[in-house]
C-alpha cells in the first residue's frame, strides 16, 4: 500500500517537529514496494542509456566500483513515472509547507551505492548557510527555529534497514551546530553521535541538507538505491546541472498540470521579478 493524500494535521505536526529539530525525519510506507521495483528498473534503464553514460563519461564494460559517479541527475526528463512524483503526496504538500507555497524543485536523482561504494564522509549540502564564526559559541540558540532554504525528500526504493546495506546516517540537531562535520566518520553533536536511518522499500526521510549526514558503506552486495528530490524556496534559483544555459525540454511541460508546472519553475512575478 502507498500514501497518495496528503498527511492529515495530526499525522503532520509530529513530523515536521522532528524534522525542524533534529534535521531529519522518516515517513513510512509512501511509496509501494512495486512502484519501487518499477521505478529502479527504470533508473536501471536510465544508467545504461549512452547520453547518461557519456555524461558521466565511463565505459559500459567498466566494472561497476570502477564508474564514476554514482547519481543520474534531471530524471524528470527521462520519464513521466519520475515527473510526476515531483507532485506526489503526500510528498509536495509537505514540501510546501516547508518551504512556502511557490517552492520548486532543484534537484531530483538517484544514487546507485555499490558495494564499498558511496558517499560515506558526513558533509553538509552544498554550503553552510548560518555559520559561527565564534568558537566560544557552541550552537544555534535552540529557541530560534533555523530557517530551511531547501529540503531533501530521500526516497529508499531498496530495502536499506541494516548497517550492512549502507543506510543514510545523521546527526540529530547538528542543523544547529553552525559548522561543518566535526568528523568524517564519528562526528558528534551536543554528546550525541550519528544515528542510522533504517528505511523499507518505498519509505522516506525529509533532511535539512545542513544536517550533517552521509550513507553508510554498504557492505553487503545489494546495491542500494536512495532516490532524491530537493524542493527549494522560491528565490532559490532552479540550478540543474549543468546550470550554465540549461534548457527545459518542451516534452517536460507536455501535459503537466499548474501545480506541476510551479514545482518544474513557472512563477508569478514577485519580489526579483
Ligand atoms: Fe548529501
Amino acid at each position: 500500500m502507498a500514501l497518495l493524500e496528503p498527511l492529515t494535521e495530526e499525522a503532520l505536526i509530529p513530523v515536521l517537529e522532528e524534522f525542524y529539530q533534529n534535521g531529519a525525519t522518516i515517513i513510512r510506507g509512501v511509496l509501494s514496494r512495486a512502484e519501487c521495483e518499477a521505478i529502479c528498473s527504470r533508473v536501471d534503464q536510465v544508467f545504461a542509456e549512452p547520453h547518461f553514460v557519456n555524461m558521466r563519461n565511463v565505459k559500459l564494460d567498466t566494472p561497476p566500483n570502477d564508474r564514476d559517479p554514482i547519481v543520474v541527475h534531471r530524471l524528470f526528463e527521462c520519464d513521466r513515472l519520475f515527473r510526476d512524483l515531483l507532485v506526489r503526496e503526500p510528498i509536495i504538500s509537505i514540501a510546501e509547507t516547508v518551504l512556502g507555497p511557490q517552492c520548486h524543485c532543484i534537484a531530483q536523482g538517484c544514487i546507485l551505492n555499490r558495494q564499498d561504494f558511496g558517499i560515506n564522509s558526513f558533509h553538509v549540502d552544498d554550503n553552510l548557510e548560518f555559520p559561527i564564526t565564534n568558537d566560544a559559541v557552541p550552537r544555534h540558540r535552540a529557541d530560534v527555529r533555523m530557517p530551511v532554504l531547501r529540503m531533501s525528500v530521500q526516497i529508499a526504493l531498496t530495502d536499506q534497514d541494516e548497517g550492512r546495506y549502507g543506510p543514510s546516517q545523521f546527526v540529530p540537531g547538528s542543523n544547529y551546530s553552525g559548522r561543518q562535520p566535526n568528523d568524517p566518520e564519528n562526528p558528534s553533536f551536543n554528546g550525541q553521535g550519528p544515528i542510522s536511518l533504517l528505511m523499507k522499500a518505498g519509505d522516506l526521510y525529509l533532511l535539512n541538507g545542513q544536517t550533517w549526514h552521509r550513507g553508510a558503506p554498504n557492505t553487503s552486495d545489494r546495491v542500494r538505491y536512495l532516490f532524491h528530490q530537493v524542493y527549494g524556496q522560491r528565490f532559490v534559483a532552479q540550478r540543474f546541472w549543468p546550470y550554465l544555459n540549461y534548457h527545459m525540454p518542451e516534452h517536460v511541460l507536455d501535459g503537466a498540470g499548474e501545480r506541476l508546472l510551479r514545482v518544474l519553475g513557472k512563477h508569478p512575478e514577485m519580489s526579483y521579478g
